[in-house]
Order: C-alpha cells, then sequence, then structure tokens
C-alpha cells in the first residue's frame, strides 16, 4: 500500500505520517509538501530515516509535478492535508486560498482519475458550517448541517468539499472528506491560538486575546484527529462525510489562562486587542456517526492534551526559533502590530 499524503510538513500531515509509519509499518508514505512559511522540513527529521518514507519538494498547483509524481510512485490512497490554514491570513489575502484550497485539491483528484486511485481523502473543517450562537449550546455541527461559510479560509475548504463530491457523483471517484474541529498538538505554526499564546508566554510577552476572548472552539488533540482519518480511510463509506470531534468546548480566554498557569505566568500578560473580522462565534461538533460507524473516539483528555503539548513546545523551542525567524517578524508585526 503506497499513501500519498500531502501537506506533510505541516501540523496535522505531519502527525499523520508519524502515525502512519508507526501504526501502519508496512505502508509505503510519499510526502509532497511545497513547503511554505506554514511548513518546517526539520519536522520530518526522524520520518526522512525511515526506508519506507519518501519526500517531494512539490506545489499541488503544480499539475506536471504532480502527474510526474504519480507516475513515479504509483499511491494507492491520497490523503490532502495540504492547504493554506490560516484564517487571519485568508482575510487579508484570499487568492492563494483559493487557489491552493481548491484548485489544488482539483489538481489531485484530475491525477487521481488519470492514474486510477482506491480513495482520494479530503481533510476539512467544521468551519465549513459557518458558527454557532453562543446562547444556543443545545445546537451541534452534523453532516447534514448546511455550508454556510463566513472567512475566506472556510470558503474556500468548502468549496473543495463541494468539488470532492462532485467529482465522486460525476466520474465516481471514490472520495471520502473528514471534517474535524480545531486541532492542538506537537508541530503546529505558531500563528494559531495555542503555540502563539505558548511562544508569547514563555518570552513574557503579552498574549493577544482577540475581542472579549468568549468565541468558543471545539480542541480535538491532533493524534485522536489522526486516528479519525485512519479510521476514515479503512472502515468509511466512499461519498460519506465524516464529522470529527471531542466533545471538548471552550472559550478562548479559559485556554489563554489555563497556558499561563500551566507555564507559571501572569495574566496581566493578557491583552484584549481588536476582534477578527466577520469572528465566528462558536464551533461545535457532533462525532456521533464517526463514532457509531468506524469506532472511532478521541483518546486524550484536554487536560492531559494540553499538559502533553506545552512540555513538547518547551523541549523544542528551536523548532520554535526556527519557526518564528524571518518572516514571522513581519507576519507578526503586520498582524498585531497596530492592533
Ligand atoms: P498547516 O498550515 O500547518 O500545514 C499546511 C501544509 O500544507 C504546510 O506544510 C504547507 O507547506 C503545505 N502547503 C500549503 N500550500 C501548499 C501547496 N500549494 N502545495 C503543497 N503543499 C502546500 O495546516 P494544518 O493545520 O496542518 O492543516 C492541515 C489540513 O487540515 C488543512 O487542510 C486544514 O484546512 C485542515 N484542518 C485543520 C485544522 C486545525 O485545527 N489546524 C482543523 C480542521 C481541519
Ligand atoms: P485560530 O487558532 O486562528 O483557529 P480558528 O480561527 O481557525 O478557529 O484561532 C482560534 C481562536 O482564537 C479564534 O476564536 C481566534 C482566537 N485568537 C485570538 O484570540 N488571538 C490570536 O492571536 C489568535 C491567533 C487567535
Amino acid at each position: 500500500m503506497t499513501v500519498l499524503v500531502t501537506g506533510g510538513a505541516g501540523f496535522i500531515g505531519s502527525n499523520f505520517v508519524y502515525l502512519l509509519l508507526e501504526e501502519r509499518p508496512e505502508w509505503k508514505v510519499v510526502c509532497v509538501d511545497a513547503l511554505t512559511y506554514a511548513a518546517n522540513i526539520h519536522t520530518l527529521n526522524d520520518a526522512m530515516q525511515n526506508p519506507n518514507f519518501v519526500f517531494y519538494k512539490e506545489d499541488i498547483r503544480n499539475r506536471e509535478g504532480i502527474n510526474a509524481i504519480f507516475e513515479k510512485e504509483h499511491p494507492d490512497v491520497v490523503v490532502n492535508f495540504a492547504a493554506e490554514s490560516h484564517v487571519d491570513r485568508s482575510i487579508e489575502n484570499p487568492a492563494i486560498f483559493l487557489e491552493t484550497n481548491i484548485l489544488g485539491t482539483a489538481v489531485l483528484m484530475d491525477a487521481c482519475r488519470k492514474y486510477g486511485i482506491e480513495r482520494f481523502h479530503q481533510v476539512g473543517t467544521d468551519e465549513v458550517y459557518g458558527d454557532l450562537p453562543l446562547d444556543r449550546p443545545d445546537l451541534f455541527f452534523h453532516e447534514d448541517t448546511p455550508i454556510h461559510t463566513s472567512s475566506p479560509y472556510s470558503t474556500s475548504k468548502a468549496s473543495a468539499d463541494l468539488l470532492c463530491l462532485a467529482y465522486h457523483r460525476t466520474y465516481g471517484l471514490p472520495v471520502t472528506i473528514s471534517r474535524c474541529s480545531n486541532n492542538y498538538g506537537p508541530y503546529q505554526f505558531p500563528e494559531k491560538l495555542i503555540p502563539l499564546m505558548i511562544n508569547n508566554a514563555s518570552q513574557d510577552k503579552p498574549l493577544p486575546v482577540y475581542g472579549e476572548g468568549l468565541n468558543v472552539r471545539d480542541w480535538l488533540y491532533v493524534k485522536d484527529h489522526c486516528y479519525g482519518i485512519l479510521a476514515v480511510l479503512e472502515k468509511g463509506r466512499v461519498g460519506e462525510v465524516y464529522n470529527l470531534g471531542g466533545h471538548n468546548e471552550k472559550a478562548n480566554i479559559e485556554i489563554v489562562k489555563i497556558i499561563l498557569k500551566e507555564l507559571g505566568k501572569p495574566e496581566s500578560l493578557i491583552t484584549y486587542v481588536t476582534d477578527r473580522k466577520g469572528h465566528d462565534q462558536r464551533y461545535a461538533i457532533d462525532p456521533s456517526k464517526a463514532m457509531a460507524e468506524l469506532g472511532w473516539a478521541p483518546t486524550t483528555m484536554f487536560k492531559d492534551g494540553i499538559k502533553l503539548t506545552i512540555q513538547w513546545y518547551k523541549e523544542h523551542m528551536d523548532w520554535m526559533k526556527e519557526c518564528t525567524s524571518g518572516d514571522y517578524v513581519k507576519y507578526y508585526e503586520e498582524m498585531y502590530g497596530k492592533r
């Protein structure tokens, strides 16, 4: 079995690569990543030592390059993690989100049609369902909740999902889609809430909380997400969407305070800043379909996962420094400087 993993030098993709190498040692893992700002090639140092792993620096928008990899590697399964993934960046520059997340997905699926495939799995997000009101804790996202996006990011991801379902219906491409809630864990780029706050707090820098910090996200440990994707690959039905989440809702300010407490830093570091435009209020996944059909369930409690995560970043400050040098300084200044 040869699995082509796109975006494998990023956060969730790299965790998935390591999960496959550990849990399915007989499989070959072919990783394709353009190495954008969000990737760190050193994340894959250990994988590079594994004879079942091969890496290609390639852009999923490049049809010729992607076709050449298919001709050489003959993947049986493709798992598409490659994407522009940060909402704030999508608000500043939507175009690249449309190009990578929609057109790149089409290039991959065209290659699947051309060379044949057993499964194309699209890694999707719960953000395609839009948001839920804060005063209705009884509401959850189900697989048939209408698509109702807010940001250019979530719109590009929703468009990609629809395209996948269209390729399934029109060409019979064996597609599955998983839609997951917010992930946390090792190797997440420090533009996202949890690693950004850990990085800033570690250096006694202000922690920029948007608005009043009351927006709610549903957090899942990244390894649980990766097991969920593996379960969809092995047990999921083609043409189906599976929501992955762990019923672990927290307001942003709660997360920030937990991080400060774990790091032994004062709450005076919290700085409330101008809210994100179009900021989604609450995300909350109903994962009962994946649990019933795939026998999947998360195993990491948030109180344990956040400790593991903070410990990992403390032990990998060199990795963090690599991510936060160069362009990151400019990004941070532009995003937070005058906020
Ligand atoms: P990430 O930004 O950490 O990693 C994305 C990876 O894709 C990077 O390695 C980057 O170099 C690569 N990439 C970007 N553009 C590319 C291109 N044109 N060609 C090839 N590679 C390219 O993102 P992530 O958080 O790991 O998210 C992975 C996937 O999971 C995304 O599709 C995202 O929408 C989805 N998702 C993420 C979350 C989350 O909480 N992070 C939740 C649900 C779904
Ligand atoms: P983020 O990690 O960007 O994920 P998403 O927007 O895809 O859910 O943000 C998580 C939440 O944290 C979101 O409500 C925005 C908020 N946030 C802040 O308050 N400050 C920050 O510096 C960042 C990056 C996010």
